[in-house]
């Protein structure tokens, strides 16, 4: 799989998301940043450094035919008025975290340098770990995603000719914290559906909760996804969370977003009363060794 999928904790994160102008460059680029990502691990081996590079579905199908990432497809928008999720669906996805702010900053150049003839760049956020593994809002994130070898479980496509691929989706949010502050704890609670000090599932997750709208079974099994968010942006100007998921089924991802935006059962996430989602788009993250051989 590509290093930047299932790595846990890091310290920060950039996302890069361009458009396709060329896309017969796109195969040398690759495998061009994969050559110097590859030195840099090994240059800067304490930072725990990985990068996926990932498609969207219009490019994905022109590099290699209809058969491969069968899920794959543009992100669409959902919702209603001031409670939908806007589609910005991009043609390429560049994912890098570490524990190193600096050397991120160093392979984002490098994925500049080598795509830039064949993108136009669109969006660059550089995220950061906050305090406690917290998001914005206070919350910590990440409870309950996946530990251990069950990341891979999660996160990766386990068989078949897409193994060691996996389906991402990338929505960056832009928070109104001044309007969130506002409310007691116990309430920003009844929001999220978990304690705040300390992440503790509520006893009566409200169905309209954000844990209660994402916390979904089906056929008796929980709907899975590994989430690899971080919070972005500025004290004094736009700040949010930058949410990023991989998953070996874009079923899983999508089950969840309807569910948030009142496409399942006509109720919507309650977090939407606080923060608004600015993008959205689908990408398939090959493995490393089909990403090689494109
Ligand atoms: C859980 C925050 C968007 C999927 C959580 C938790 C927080 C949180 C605080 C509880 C702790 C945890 O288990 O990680 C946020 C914020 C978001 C956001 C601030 C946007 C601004 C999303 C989106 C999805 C999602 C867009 C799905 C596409 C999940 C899942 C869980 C979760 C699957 C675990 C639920 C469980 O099994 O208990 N989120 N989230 N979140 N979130 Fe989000």
């Amino acid at each position: 799989a590509q290093s930047g999928i299932l790595l846990e904790s890091c310290k920060a994160g950039i996302f890069l998301e361009a458009n396709v102008v060329d896309v017969s460059l796109l195969a040398n680029a690759s495998r061009q940043f994969i050559a110097q990502l590859t030195e840099l691990q090994t240059q800067y081996s304490d930072a725990h450094l990985g990068a996926t590079v990932a498609f969207g579905d219009r490019v994905w199908k022109q590099l290699t035919g209809a058969d491969s990432a069968p899920e794959l497809k543009p992100f669409t928008a959902l919702g209603k008025g001031n409670l939908s999720a806007p589609a910005t669906q991009y043609d390429l996805l560049i994912h890098i975290q570490s524990n190193r702010p600096d050397v991120n900053f160093s392979v984002a150049q490098s994925a500049f340098n080598v795509f830039q003839s064949a993108v136009k760049f669109q969006q660059e956020i550089h995220g950061f770990r906050w305090i406690e593994e917290r998001d914005l809002t206070g919350f910590i994130d990440g409870t309950e995603n996946p530990k251990d070898e069950q990341r891979a479980k999660v996160g990766l496509i386990a068989t078949g000719d897409d193994a060691d691929g996996s389906y991402v989706f990338t929505q960056r949010w832009v928070h109104q914290l001044d309007k969130w502050s506002k409310l007691s704890v116990a309430k920003q609670e009844d929001v999220i559906g978990r304690t705040k000090p300390d992440s503790v599932e509520l006893d009566d997750v409200p169905a309209t909760s954000h844990v209660g709208r994402v916390d979904i079974k089906e056929n008796g099994e929980g709907l899975k996804i590994l989430r690899q968010s971080l919070p972005y942006g500025t004290v004094t100007g736009e700040h949010g969370l930058f949410f990023i998921s991989y998953c070996a089924k874009l079923h899983n991802i999508e089950q969840q977003l309807l569910s948030m935006f009142g496409e399942v059962d006509g109720k919507t996430d309650r977090l939407l009363g606080f923060t608004k989602p600015v993008t959205g788009a689908y990408y398939f993250a090959p493995s490393l060794e089909k990403l090689k051989a494109l």
